[in-house]
Formats: structure tokens, sequence, C-alpha cells
């Protein structure tokens, strides 16, 4: 972690790059500005993708392994873009004795969608949770940060189809809304 190595070229002119740049030089470019540098990524891009940690591994000399230990180790950190909505599919067993299990066969065959997966417009991100605190109201979900209960799938299926002819609404992290390509 020499302070006179050549340090690597910024993967774009995308001037997001200067920022997360900024960070590694105030911290002189050494290895323990690992953590902040990946924040740094996520918070101007939305999330890391492989020329990201390929160029933070770079720049501040350590190895790729650890690059990615570090960036898959910490859920905060996310590898692929979030969708403009998300939608939270409640698997807990209240839900799941209650038809959990359709409304993620629903969003698989109607959306082309995994749990832990965004569709490839980006337009929704759709992940599982182990109970989302709504058990009266199973099978439960939760779209856009608002729990919604007693889900059919065709009733998810249509909301979720409002949603995309509608912004995301106000008061969801800048991380939520749409962004540019990295
Ligand atoms: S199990 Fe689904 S809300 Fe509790």
């Amino acid at each position: 972690m020499s302070l006179h190595r050549p340090k690597p070229a910024l993967p774009s002119d995308d001037t997001r790059w200067k920022l997360v740049n900024a960070t590694m030089r105030r911290n002189g470019y050494a290895d323990h500005a690992l953590i902040e540098t990946l924040h740094s990524i996520q918070n101007a891009f939305g999330y890391l993708d492989e020329t990201a940690l390929r160029f933070v591994a770079a720049a501040l000399d350590v190895p790729l392994s650890k690059v990615f230990g570090v960036a898959t180790f910490y859920h905060l950190f996310r590898l692929k873009p979030k969708g403009r909505h998300t939608c939270v599919v409640c698997t807990g067993t209240a839900c799941y004795i209650k038809g959990a299990g359709v409304l993620v066969d629903a969003l698989r065959a109607h959306h082309q969608v995994e749990p832990g997966e965004t569709t490839a417009d980006g337009a929704l991100s759709v992940l599982t949770a182990r109970c989302v605190g709504a058990c009266g109201l199973a099978p439960a979900a939760v779209v856009d940060g608002e729990v919604v209960g007693k889900l059919a799938p065709e009733a998810l299926l249509a909301r979720l189809d409002r949603l995309d002819a509608a912004p995301a609404p106000p008061g969801l992290p800048a991380s939520s809304r749409p962004r540019a390509p990295a």
C-alpha cells in the first residue's frame, strides 16, 4: 500500500467515481479504507458491481478475494441494482400456511423473478422475510414499505401493476428510487 504506487484509472468518466476516489485519497489509499470506500460506491451508484470491486482492490492494493469477502459478508452491501419497487413476501409460518408460496409462485410466473432478485427491467425487487409482524393479516407482503395483508396472488399482481404507473412514494430512501446506470 505504498503511497507512490500508481493508481488505477477510474472505471469511467462518471463523476461519481471522483467522489469514491476522494474517499480513498482521504484515507491515503490505505487498506483500512476498504469498507468506507465500498460504502461510498454504494451511496453513489446504489450497488457494487464487479467492475467496482476490481477497481477498489487495485486502488487499495487489497486482494480481490478480500474485497469480495467483505462485500458479500456484510448484508448492507448489495451486489445487484435494487428495483424501483420492492416487494417483500413474508414466508413466516403463519403466512406460509396461508399461501405465501403461492404468492412467490405468482411473482415468479408473472414477473420472471426469483426471491432475492430484481426483474430484468429494474422495476421490481422481490425479497422474502421470516415474519414482518403482521401475522393476523397472513399471507402478508410489504410493498414499497407498506404492509398489505390477506393477499391473494391476483391482488398482489394487480397492486404491483399499479405501482408501475406511479412514481415511488415520497419518503422512501433515495436508494429506492431510479438511478442512472453505473
Ligand atoms: S408470519 Fe407473516 S407476518 Fe408473521
